[in-house]
């Protein structure tokens, strides 16, 4: 099945309504032509796809399999059940919530299962690469709970354990929160678990990055050290945009009952089975192989992009992810950032270690589920740098990645 069938299935859309046919068919194919290189995304496949157009859309299902408020929910109980149980045998976690209607859902569920308003919470600073959830004031959780932030040494990039440990002493928080939008390096959660059992605080893994590479054996778990795991399920792991919940068997009430019904209510049953799809895909080899080769094409990007002048956080990446700062090629964050968007490169600004400036964060995810490999990432990595310095023209850049995209369709056929 190609995915132009599956986003105008057999035309009905472009006869209805050809105005959002063109848009559907025109994102097809801005996400075809050019790189998609935004740490956060990823093609799910057409199977994952299918799954979120059927008509599970049309069915309301608040609840739980089993223990439902709306009647009529026998083939959505077994999606959701199929689901769970995937999403428990592949991360080895004895509860999992696959309702969270995103990662930020995910988050303030967990906040709800175990946190009172007001409550103290240590978290990666945001401006060392915290999600809005880890304390933003823009957002519920800088509004509600008391975050403290830790952060990175501003030399090597790498969490400030020190600091973590300090914080921890002098606030005695009731949750610590390890996770990030932008750190490219592994996270120690033994570390982590041991600070929280020290000050008697919870530990709250937001997963949301890595969890893709965890289900691929690619990074370690953070299923054996956090209270909680929150997760999202459309960026490395190539599921549907959506969020999931991962937990020990003696919080399963808790995070249940704080998903349905205190921050949610109907699930969206075809992001449910499109969910129980993607956890199938993970779980074969093709899929740890995908993981691998993720983490090995993210390692050779950024040894490029170190070698081109770019400074690279941290030195590499452990992961899917690199951020980088573009200033010792004479451009900022922001610049670059719309520079190469002209030239087809598709990537994300982030916050720095260190100063205001902003940098690049970039990811393998995508292009790796293209088939891309070392050789076409080290040719990306030289043709953003040469785009930046000006080496390359816009229209000539946007040619060759033209070709490439052309050569490595992300939906074959
Ligand atoms: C660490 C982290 N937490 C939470 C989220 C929120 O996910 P969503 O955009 O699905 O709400 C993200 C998304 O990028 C993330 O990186």
């Amino acid at each position: 099945m190609s995915v132009t069938h599956t986003l105008v299935e057999a035309d009905v859309l472009r006869g209805q309504d050809p105005e959002l046919a063109d848009i559907l068919l025109g994102e097809l194919a801005r996400q075809s032509t050019t790189l998609q290189l935004s740490a956060a995304e990823n093609y799910a496949s057409p199977a994952v796809l299918a799954a979120l157009g059927s008509p599970l859309a049309n069915k309301y299902a608040e609840g739980y399999p089993g223990a439902r408020y709306h009647g009529g929910c026998e083939l959505v109980d077994i999606a959701e059940r199929l689901a769970v149980d995937r999403a428990r045998a592949l991360f080895g976690a004895a509860h999992a919530n696959v309702q969270p209607h995103s990662g930020s859902s995910a988050v303030l569920a967990a906040y709800a299962a175990l946190l009172r308003p007001g409550d103290t919470v240590l978290a990666l600073g945001l401006s060392y690469g915290g999600h809005l959830t880890h304390g933003s004031p823009a957002n519920f959780s800088g509004r509600w709970f008391d975050f403290v932030g830790y952060g990175v040494d501003a030399e090597t990039g790498l969490i400030d354990r020190d600091q973590v440990r300090a914080l921890a002493r002098s606030h005695r928080p009731k949750a610590i929160v390890c996770g990030s939008i932008a750190y490219p390096r592994h996270l120690d959660y033994a570390f982590f678990r041991e600070v929280a059992d020290e000050v008697g605080a919870y530990l709250i893994a937001d997963a949301a990055h890595p969890i893709g590479l965890v289900a691929g054996g690619a990074a370690p778990s953070p299923v054996p050290y956090a209270d909680v795991v929150c997760a999202t399920t459309h960026k490395v792991l190539r599921g549907p945009r959506g969020g999931m919940i991962l937990c020990g068997a003696e919080l399963a009430g808790r995070v249940d009952r704080a998903v349905f019904p205190f921050t949610q209510a109907g699930a969206q049953m075809n992001a449910v089975a499109a969910k129980a799809v993607a956890f199938g895909e993970a779980a074969t080899p093709a899929f740890a192989a995908y993981a691998r080769q993720v983490v090995a094409n993210a390692r050779v990007l950024a040894a490029r992009l170190a070698a081109e002048g770019l400074a690279v956080t941290t030195g590499g990446t452990d992961t899917h992810l690199i951020t980088a700062d573009p200033a010792p090629l004479g451009v900022d964050g922001r610049t670059a950032r719309g520079r190469l968007a002209a030239a087809g490169l598709v990537l994300d600004c982030c916050a720095l270690p260190h100063g205001d400036a902003r940098g690049l964060r970039l990811g393998t995810a995508a292009v790796t589920t293209q088939g891309m490999r070392e050789a076409e990432l080290d040719r990306i990595g030289a043709l953003l740098a040469e785009v930046l310095r000006g080496a390359a023209d816009t229209v000539g850049a946007r040619a060759e990645v033209r070709e490439l995209t052309g050569r490595f369709p992300p939906y074959p056929g």
